[in-house]
Parts: C-alpha cells; sequence; structure tokens
C-alpha cells in the first residue's frame, strides 16, 4: 500500500479550499491547512478544520516562515487555491490596505513555489489558475498567466488547473453576481447543450467547489513528473461524484 499523501493547501478557506481540504481529510491524506493569521475566518476556520482531522498552520505569508512550514509538513503535495476576490479587496480596503492582484495572486503564489523549490523533498505543485491564462487580458489574467510561467521555470512538477466560473448553491459568501453570471451562462449552454451542442457548456460552463476539488484530489493522486495543464472539460469529468 502506498503512503498516504501529505497535502499542504494555500487558500485553505476559500470555497475550492475547504472542500478540498474536507475531501482530503475523508481520503486519508495528511493535511496542512494554511490560513493567513491576519485572515477574518482563522478561528471559525481553524475548529472547522481541525473537526475534520486537519493540521492548521497559521504562519505569515514571509519566504522564512513558509521554508520553515514546508520543513516541518514535508508535503508530497502543495495545493496553490488562493487569489483576491473583489470581495476579499474590498475587506482589505476597510483593513486599509489595497492588495493588488499583482501582489497577491501572483506575489503570493511566487513566494510559495520558491519556497516548494527550497524544500526538500520537492512537493508536487497544484495550481488552480484560470480559464484564458494562456491568452491573458487584464490584471487577473495576467496574474495567473506569470504564475503558469514561474512554474514552467521552476523545475518542479506541477499541475495547473484552469476552470471556469466556480459557483454553486452551497457557496455560503455572498457573490452575487457570480452566482449570477453562472446561472446566466449555465442556462444558456444547458439549453446548446440539450440540442446537441456539449462542447461549449463542458468549457465555459459554471463549476461548483466540490466538483474542482474531486478533481484536483484525482489529479494530485495520479500526479506524474513534468508539467500537467488541465482544462475544464477534463476536469468536469475527473471531478465527477
Ligand atoms: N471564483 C471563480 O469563479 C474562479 C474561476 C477560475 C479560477 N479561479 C481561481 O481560483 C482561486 C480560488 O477561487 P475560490 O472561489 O475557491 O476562492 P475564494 O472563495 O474567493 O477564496 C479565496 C482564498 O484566497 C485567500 N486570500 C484572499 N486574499 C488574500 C490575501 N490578501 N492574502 C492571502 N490569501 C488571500 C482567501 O483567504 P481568506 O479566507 O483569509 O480571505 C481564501 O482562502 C481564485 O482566486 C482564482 O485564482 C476562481
Amino acid at each position: 500500500m502506498s503512503p498516504p499523501l501529505r497535502i499542504f493547501v494555500a487558500g485553505a478557506t476559500g470555497y475550492t479550499g475547504r472542500a478540498l481540504v474536507q475531501q482530503a481529510t475523508g481520503s486519508g491524506a495528511v493535511v496542512f491547512a494554511h490560513i493567513r493569521p491576519d485572515s477574518p475566518r482563522l478561528a471559525g476556520q481553524r475548529a472547522a478544520f481541525e473537526a475534520q482531522g486537519a493540521q492548521v498552520l497559521a504562519c505569515p505569508w514571509t519566504p522564512e516562515a513558509l521554508a520553515q512550514a514546508l520543513k516541518d509538513a514535508r508535503p508530497t503535495h502543495v495545493f496553490i487555491l488562493f487569489g483576491s476576490s473583489a470581495g476579499s479587496r474590498k475587506e482589505l480596503r476597510g483593513m486599509g490596505r489595497a492588495d493588488s492582484y499583482a501582489q497577491v495572486d501572483e506575489g503570493l503564489s511566487r513566494m510559495l513555489i520558491d519556497a516548494c523549490r527550497g524544500s526538500s523533498p520537492q512537493p508536487h505543485v497544484v495550481y488552480l489558475s484560470s480559464l484564458g491564462a494562456d491568452r491573458p487580458s487584464g490584471a487577473y489574467l495576467a496574474a495567473r498567466h506569470a504564475v503558469e510561467a514561474a512554474l514552467a521555470q521552476s523545475g518542479l512538477h506541477h499541475s495547473i488547473a484552469r476552470p471556469s466560473i466556480l459557483t454553486g448553491d452551497d457557496r455560503p459568501e455572498a457573490r452575487p453576481a457570480e452566482l449570477l453570471a453562472g446561472r446566466l451562462v449555465g442556462g444558456a449552454l444547458g439549453a446548446l447543450a440539450a440540442l446537441g451542442w456539449e462542447t461549449p457548456q463542458a468549457r465555459l460552463g459554471p463549476m461548483t467547489g466540490p466538483t474542482l476539488a474531486r478533481a484536483l484530489l484525482s489529479i494530485a493522486q495520479q500526479a506524474r513528473p513534468g508539467r500537467r495543464i488541465v482544462e475544464a472539460p477534463e476536469l468536469r469529468r475527473l471531478g465527477a461524484a
């Protein structure tokens, strides 16, 4: 029997991260859920994750702290599942901060990739990117494109997931725009699929956090050396319950 996966999850408190921690602990993996120390969700999610059997790490986002966390945890896989949404940027503005996609989504991802490169053994990195990261337009996709490029240059074995909209009725945060977009896009694409044209729905249709988490876990379980890019249709297949 192969030893259990050891999983470090950055962005554990997000919609995808929460589902991944729950599924990974349920599958017998050893899970280290990272929560930023200034997260408004630290106390509540710490209790929830610990009840699921995960170990919570609340080290700060510094190169030294990340290097130490990886040295202690010795993960086989590191998941990069975080990013600044419009909501989290509003929250930060309320705290007097103005973090950008370049600072958070790209900068902190690069910091974690560097920590992975410096750790021994080096983990396989699973990066939650986005549909369109290969043809970036705007700051959001530019950050994802830059992180994908940094991974390509890192020498680390890695997998990249490029889903479309992540939404579902199980998303507790108020994200009316995403939910509405998901419903409109999902409805239109569902109608096309009913007419036999299934490709647009598979590629562009919304996906729930739990579906994506199942796909990411399966990607980690099948991880092989080198670089793998998984687009939305394959994520959908891998994440099917
Ligand atoms: N949502 C979509 O439709 C979509 C589509 C394709 C790709 N993606 C990609 O997938 C990622 C995750 O999506 P999601 O919907 O699962 O996430 P989410 O629910 O928006 O959660 C975002 C995560 O990022 C963390 N975060 C936010 N600001 C941060 C900061 N300044 N420093 C450190 N961590 C910070 C949050 O931590 P706290 O809880 O502490 O705030 C949380 O863990 C996105 O960021 C994006 O890169 C999203």
